[in-house]
């Protein structure tokens, strides 16, 4: 394909590289060729400067595009003029924000069912790229976390490799871990595994906790401002080490891994650039807010009790008691796997962008303070 065109450029220099910038002749060529193999449409062939009226010669299918993350990635296919498929179960209407991302016509919503394997191959049969953001926080009747990290990746990677399709991008978890106290990330590590062996050369993608405006996490404790500013923690928070990475480094992975011909069959943990106890990150959290911090500790088994009694709710549940247990596992360390900066991507800092999801929990008269007063986070090292 297009992207496969793009081969013997090295990670390190993928960040200066711009999709329509850099045509050259040998790359159209093959672009036609692969085109005429397999149908694809003739927009396909890369052209222009690189925005987003141009055309990167990217055809990209993003299940589970209407969540946190999809708004980032189809963003940033939009914006170096990719054609973009968004297999969807909402109505449309909802998701007209995701119109504008891309230039006329380059967005296409399709409807689709995750147990309706022809709708899954329909959704990708004129796309030669298919990243599944697919995932859910909580269980429902219909669909539980081993169908939504298991069962439905699997099946995508498969139609996937049917189609022939050459990039498969996959998100997991940080975290994934069969032994792990929480449901998720045990199903994560399943998922994982299914998805490598129906799809040998994915690239898989490991985040930690993601924060950006709409996340469910500095957003989670923000809003617990609600009960009062007294925050539940284990232990006080003071066992647990997060290392938060930023939902726009993610994204901005996921588009250079798709451009790297190299990224295929990789595993990236993609981590922040510091390590917090929880206990710090949360009063980091209330500090920018501007509001009072008092943690308290809640011995796990009254912690999950409580989860339990909010987990009962039929809309999005405030908390349950695997994600008591996700937020209080601390975040792994891979040396061996590449990360970020082996695409060329420099992870931002909490510090950097707390303020963009935080202002808004200030009260009006704090709205305008200036950052330069808060103090950064405390930082460790193991
Ligand atoms: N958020 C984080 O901090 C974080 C950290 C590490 C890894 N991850 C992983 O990264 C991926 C994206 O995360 P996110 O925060 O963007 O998730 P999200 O906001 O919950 O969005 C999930 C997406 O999956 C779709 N989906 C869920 N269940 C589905 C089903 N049964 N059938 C069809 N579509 C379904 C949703 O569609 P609807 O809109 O129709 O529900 C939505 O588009 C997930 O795999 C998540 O586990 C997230």
């Amino acid at each position: 394909m297009a992207t496969v065109a793009l081969a013997s450029r090295p990670a390190s220099v993928l960040s200066k590289i711009s999709f329509g910038g850099c045509t050259p002749a040998g790359l159209s060529a093959a672009s036609v060729t692969a085109v005429q193999q397999r149908k694809l449409h003739h927009a396909l062939i890369p052209k222009g400067k690189g925005g987003r009226s141009s055309s990167s010669g990217i055809a990209a299918t993003v299940f589970g595009a209407t969540g946190f993350l999809g708004r980032y990635v189809v963003n940033r296919l939009g914006r170096v003029g990719s054609q973009v498929v968004l297999p969807h179960r909402c109505d449309q209407y909802d998701i007209m924000y995701l119109r504008p991302m891309g230039d006329l016509g380059q967005i296409i919503f399709m409807e689709w069912d995750a147990k309706n394997k022809d709708s899954i191959k329909r959704a990708l049969e004129h796309s030669d790229v298919v990243i599944n953001l697919v995932g859910r926080e909580w269980e429902t009747r219909n669909y539980g976390f081993e169908d939504v990290f298991v069962t439905i990746p699997q099946q995508i990677a498969k139609a996937a490799r049917e189609a022939g399709i050459t990039k498969f991008v996959h998100i997991s978890h940080l975290n994934a871990d069969i032994r792990s106290p929480s449901k998720y990330l045990r199903n994560k590590a399943v998922g994982e595994t299914a998805v490598r062996d129906e799809f040998p050369d994915a690239i898989i993608m490991k985040p930690s906790e993601m924060f950006g405006r709409e996340d469910r996490f500095f957003n989670h404790y923000a809003n617990m401002s609600w009960f009062g500013n007294a925050i539940p923690l284990i232990s006080m928070g003071k066992k647990t080490v997060k290392q938060p990475v930023c939902v726009v480094d993610v994204a901005k992975a996921i588009i250079n891994a798709i451009r790297d011909p190299d990224a295929n069959g990789k595993t990236y943990a993609l981590v922040g650039p510091n390590r917090y106890l929880l206990y710090d990150l949360v009063e980091y959290i209330y500090t920018v807010a501007h509001r009072p911090f008092l943690a308290y500790p809640l011995p796990r088994p009254l912690y999950r009790l409580v989860a339990q009694v909010f987990a009962m709710n039929p809309f999005e549940p405030w908390i349950t008691p695997d994600k008591v247990e996700r937020f209080h596992t601390t975040d792994m360390k891979y040396p061996e796997l590449p990360g970020l900066e082996d695409l060329g991507i420099t992870p931002s800092s909490v510090e950097q962008k707390a303020i963009e999801i935080l202002r808004r929990y200030r009260k009006f008269r704090d709205l305008d303070a200036e950052l330069v007063e808060t103090k950064p986070a405390k930082t460790v090292s193991y």
